[in-house]
């Protein structure tokens, strides 16, 4: 399986997604300052994933204080939790992962833990964050194997696979489930524009897993869709609200608008790590704009003139109408959403 991100004695090393398929170099973050550079410059992208390693940065931090004391000690994790949450706002598996290390911290912090021992139980907590969303995505790609036919292509947008979790993927975990199961799969990636995800990463992943995939460019889907090329679509998410709007990659929503139109299936999978009750919809995600220049230019190649304005949202939301489903380490949810959900 890919290292997507692992412990090297107490520094966190994680694969470069920026620079792959390219090239595969590791970056090893020494600091909680060097985690949050990482989430924050893409070097590890992906909801599943970048909760993971706020998780293990959390647990870096601890583990490199100088402090004596649980005041100090205590007053530095808040600091590390505020740093790491500020990194991106639209994945909610970053504010839960903080949220269960915190959890995990004040409970120990209760029972009178000495400073040792709460770095002992925040690496412990970690390393189950991490082992946890494995087992989440390889229970992901069981269900979901059971709606994927004998024969079947499957559309799948931006990069929702082993490099976007701790292992094995949420989308890609499905598709990986069906050729488990002994399904005949072929997949379309979307390249998704425009940090290039589906081209550079979920094709990489695929490739190397001997998994037939074809790399389109965005506005190749609808045609064809038309031609009935597409017998599913299957996407990852960032955040899903408690009636089932599901936030991911941008142009996600003009997939499924266009699976809708063409009578395709269109599938979500997600841990329940990304599945926020709090928020009641798709209006209330926090969708995040980035720098102008992942638009403007492809690599060093300035592609759009000086002073033209650029829009750059990293993500939309697909409003549940056109969910088929929501595959989950719980099971497959449909609509009403929000009862299901509620119940799950
Ligand atoms: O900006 P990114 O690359 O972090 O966006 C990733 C996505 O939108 C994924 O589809 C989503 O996080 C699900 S990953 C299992």
């Amino acid at each position: 399986m890919l290292p997507t991100i692992a412990w090297q004695d107490s520094d966190i090393v994680m694969i470069d997604q920026r620079k792959l398929p390219a090239a595969e170099i590791y970056v090893t973050c020494r600091s909680v300052n060097d985690v949050a550079k990482a989430i924050k410059t893409m070097v590890i992208r992906g909801a599943p994933a970048i909760g993971v390693c706020a998780a293990m940065g959390l647990a870096l931090g601890a583990e490199r204080s100088k402090a004596t004391g649980t005041k100090q000690f205590t007053t530095e994790f808040q600091r590390n939790s505020e740093l790491l949450a500020a990194t991106r706002p639209t994945a909610v598996n970053l504010f839960w992962a903080i949220e269960r290390m915190k959890q995990s911290f004040a409970s120990g912090a209760l029972a009178g833990e000495s400073v040792d021992q709460l770095k002992a139980r925040l690496r412990a907590e970690a390393d189950r964050i991490h082992d946890d969303d494995i087992a989440s995505c390889r229970a992901i790609g069981a269900h979901g194997a059971t709606v994927v036919p004998a024969e079947a292509c499957i559309l799948t947008h931006c990069n929702a696979g082993a490099l976007a979790t701790a292992g094995y993927g949420t989308a890609l975990g499905v598709i990986r489930g069906a050729v488990a199961a002994g399904r005949k799969v072929r997949v379309l990636a979307d390249e998704t524009r425009p940090f290039l995800q589906g081209a550079r990463l979920t094709a990489w992943e695929l490739v190397k897993d001997g998994i037939d995939t074809t790399v389109i460019t965005d506005n190749m889907a609808g045609a064809i869709m038309r031609a009935g090329d597409v017998d599913l679509v299957v996407v990852g998410a960032d955040r899903i609200a408690a009636n089932g709007d599901t936030a991911n990659k941008i142009g996600t929503y003009t997939v499924a608008v266009l699976a809708k139109e063409h009578g395709i299936p269109f599938y979500v999978a997600a841990p329940w790590s990304t599945i926020d009750l709090a928020t009641p919809d798709g209006d209330a995600i926090p969708i995040e704009e980035r720098a102008a220049r992942e638009v403007t230019h492809v690599g060093a190649t300035q592609l759009a003139p000086d002073g033209a304005h650029v829009r750059n949202p990293s993500f939309d939301v697909t409003p549940h109408k056109y969910i088929t489903a929501i595959i989950t380490e719980r099971g497959i949810f449909k609509a009403p959403f929000t009862d299901t959900l509620s119940q799950g």
